[in-house]
């Protein structure tokens, strides 16, 4: 039995009998639309409805998340893949209850990993499936390859757009190299859309209307719409304050409606039926690697 038959073995003894969590990956096609702060205002509204949440920043250019949440982290995934850290050193605790992990350098060094480095980082891995409910993972934009294996390997992806011409563009772009990967199936992903920064509802249906028929008619994928967030003033404010609007704002327009966003999801049954969890995620990963370094030797 080689190493991956032994990895495969493990991964499906551990799924068969532990529950796994929802992993969310929040995307978008083009930067700065409010993918973080959709991710850190989620989590607290999963929270408050009784979710364990925990929120991988992997958008290892900026550190988003950190500064959303005022919060510096001692460590990261580089740690626990290289120094030998444990999964509950890099859970940095967050505001009620949830938690996040900081990618630092080590989302960047996933797709260079070798074989035995993701076996040892899946066996780490497991534990997570404990102890969250739901996995936030907030990417960076675009179609970076670390984006995409993310995209990829998730259940559920969200994809975040404002009304900007080049963020419309840019999701369907996005889109369209994902379909184009070869292990990304159309059947057992579930593409879900917020419309952010918009003057109304209309105006987030009227853009929801625009992105989802040319993704359905060119790629064939339906996209689920979850609604939207209004302009409000009060986002910047919170980022300032390096506090999550949900706390410093929960009355505020935009609070509000990241909360209704936040009970779709919960009462959305999860994507797929043939396993989700941040495990599987990684699992699926690892043989996208193996199928590359094959046809690079
Ligand atoms: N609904 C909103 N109304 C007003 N400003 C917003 C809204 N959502 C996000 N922003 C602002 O847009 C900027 C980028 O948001 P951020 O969440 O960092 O985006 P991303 O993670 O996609 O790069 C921030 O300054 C944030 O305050
Ligand atoms: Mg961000």
């Amino acid at each position: 039995m080689d190493q991956a038959d032994q990895l495969r073995k493990l991964v499906s003894k551990h799924t068969k009998v532990r529950k796994v969590s929802r992993v969310i990956t929040v995307t978008s096609g083009k930067g700065g639309v409010g993918k973080s702060t959709l991710s850190v205002n989620l989590a607290i509204s999963l929270a408050r409805l009784g979710k364990r949440v925990i929120i991988l920043d992997a958008d290892f250019g900026l550190a988003n998340i950190e500064v959303m949440l005022g919060i510096r982290p001692q460590y990261n995934l580089a740690d626990l893949m290289f120094r030998g850290k444990d999964l509950k050193d890099i859970i940095t605790p967050g505001p009620e209850n949830i938690g996040f992990i900081s990618g630092g350098s080590g989302i960047q060094e996933l797709s260079r990993l070798t074989r035995d480095q993701v076996i040892y980082l899946v066996s780490k891995l497991y534990e997570l499936d404990e102890m969250a409910d739901v996995i936030i993972v907030d990417t960076g934009a675009g179609i970076a390859d670390s984006v995409l294996e993310f995209l990829s390997a998730s259940n559920e992806v969200l994809i975040v757009a404002t009304l900007e011409p080049t963020s419309i563009t840019d999701a369907y772009a996005l889109l369209k190299t994902l379909n184009r990967k070869s292990d990304f199936s159309k059947d057992s992903t579930v593409i879900r859309m917020v419309a952010n920064r918009v003057k109304n509802s209309e105006e987030g249906e009227g853009l929801y209307r625009q992105l989802s028929l040319v993704v359905d008619k060119f790629l064939g994928i339906g996209m689920e719409y979850l609604g939207d967030i209004p302009q409000d003033q009060n986002s910047s404010k919170a980022i300032m304050a390096q506090e999550p609007l949900m706390i410093s704002y929960p009355g505020s327009a935009a609070s509000k409606s990241i909360a209704k966003i936040a009970q779709k999801i919960a009462q959305a049954e999860p994507a797929a039926s043939s396993g989700s969890g941040i495990t599987q995620l990684f699992n699926r990963w690892m043989k996208s690697i193996y199928k590359k370094n094959k046809k690079e030797n």
